[in-house]
């Protein structure tokens, strides 16, 4: 038999979806499962969004520019602009999905055996992304206890090597919820200046920031045009994960027409998707703030509950959908595996994400689970009354939490 390639073997699978058979079998079994373990909201999709995909009367479907529909691309300038982010149609690459936005810009801008820096805890899949470009995930440690900050420095530039090319963020934060402020944003831009690096920026859940607190985009950062990498996704911003519309955006030209090479060898991004999302540009504002107050109160009604059970901290997230929270627990893949296998409270249960697959060495997370709250008030409220039982009960509950105060960013 042919064998499976180095890469193929390396290939981290998701340590989001490998209790998928578990939660199969529970279900199978009639137990009633919250979902907190996905980043797949419930809110509807615009619609001015969903109108267009009915109106569509298209008698070819035809791929698009291999860059994305033009018409898209200059209309997303105003979307941009409402974020005091200016940039040409030029800058913008349609990718399919944020996913392939960091593909494409990964491949572009480091060699196999490159390495990025990227704070942990981090979005579990920058490591499949990494492994596909044969680039190294060098870490940074970054602390539940203070609100997962942006950790100093000095620590940065401890990994420095003469192989480091580039360092991530991902603001607001998927999984922490942290949303980086101007200073530390402006410290990255003095790493980045310093040793001629790169600066990646995931920004897809830039509609999510909250508690007035001001949004600072990679893109603010000056004097940095040559260095800077934005990575964009509709997915979150309109609640339409399935669309699978991106963006690669930069005004570093040598950049962008490399990209343009590997999004032509996949010849485009997905049309209906476009389609879709050049409508929702003109989705109104009432439609945020409507979205941003649900999360809001969710936010804060998961924040509140968990805290309040013993031995259980969670630092309170200013952004995304997402909170950490570290458990009076032996081993997050077991007791999520627990909950859906041994546990059910009057027939229900709660799915969550262990933290370990997103840390680079497991034992990080091994305490700690990601909890997204995108379900409606209702369902959050028997998730955390599962939860709150479920560590009651628990065989390996370990007493070892000293405080649980809140840490507001
Ligand atoms: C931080 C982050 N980046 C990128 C993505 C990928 O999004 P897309 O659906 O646009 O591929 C996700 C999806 O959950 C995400 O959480």
């Amino acid at each position: 038999m042919p064998s499976i390639s180095e890469k193929g073997k390396h290939m981290p699978p998701s340590p989001i979806r490998k209790l998928v058979p578990y939660a199969d079998k529970a279900k199978a079994e009639g137990k009633k499962i919250y979902h907190l373990n996905i980043g797949q909201p419930d809110i509807e999709s615009p619609k001015v969004m969903l109108d267009a995909i009915r109106n569509i009367d298209l008698k070819v479907i035809e791929y698009s520019h291999s860059a994305g529909i033009e018409s898209y691309r200059r209309k997303l300038i105003s979307y941009y602009k409402k974020y005091n982010i200016n940039i040409n149609f030029e800058d913008i690459l349609i990718t399919t999905g944020g996913s392939e936005a960091i593909e494409i810009a990964m491949m572009t801008c480091l060699n196999e055996g490159d390495e990025i820096i990227i704070p942990e805890p981090f979005y579990a899949n920058y490591n499949g992304f990494s492994t596909q470009a044969g680039v190294t995930v060098v870490p940074v440690f970054s602390s539940i206890r203070n609100g997962f900050a942006l950790p100093p420095h000095d620590v940065f530039e401890k990994v420095i090597t003469p192989r480091t090319k580039a360092i991530m963020i991902c603001n607001p934060s998927n999984p922490t919820g942290h949303l980086y402020s101007k200073e530390e944003l402006q410290s990255l831009r003095d790493l980045a200046l310093k040793h001629d690096l790169y600066l990646f920026a995931d920004e897809v859940y830039r509609e999510f920031c909250y508690d007035n607190n001001s949004y600072f985009s990679i893109m603010h950062l000056e004097g940095l045009d040559e260095n800077i990498i934005l990575l964009d996704s509709i997915s979150k911003r309109y609640s339409a994960c399935g669309a699978r519309i991106g963006a690669m955006i930069s005004k570093n030209k040598k950049v962008m027409s490399t990209a343009m090479k590997f999004a032509q060898a996949r010849l485009s991004p997905p049309t209906f998707g476009q389609i879709a999302a050049e409508a929702a540009i003109d989705t109104p504002q009432e439609y945020f703030d409507n979205v941003k107050a649900e999360y809001v109160a969710r936010r804060n009604f998961v924040i509140e509950q968990l805290n309040s059970m013993p031995g259980v901290f969670c630092a309170k997230p200013s952004g995304a959908f997402y909170c950490m929270a570290e458990l009076p627990i032996d081993d997050s893949d077991t007791f999520c595996q627990w909950l859906l296998e041994k546990f059910s409270y009057k027939g229900q249960t709660v799915m969550l994400a262990p933290a370990t697959g997103f840390y680079s060495h497991a034992e990080l997370g091994k305490k700690e689970v990601r909890i997204a709250y995108v379900l409606n008030l209702d369902d959050l409220k028997n998730a955390m009354i599962c939860l709150n039982e479920a560590l009651k009960v628990y065989p390996g509950r370990v007493e070892n939490i000293s405080n649980n105060t809140i840490v507001m960013q």
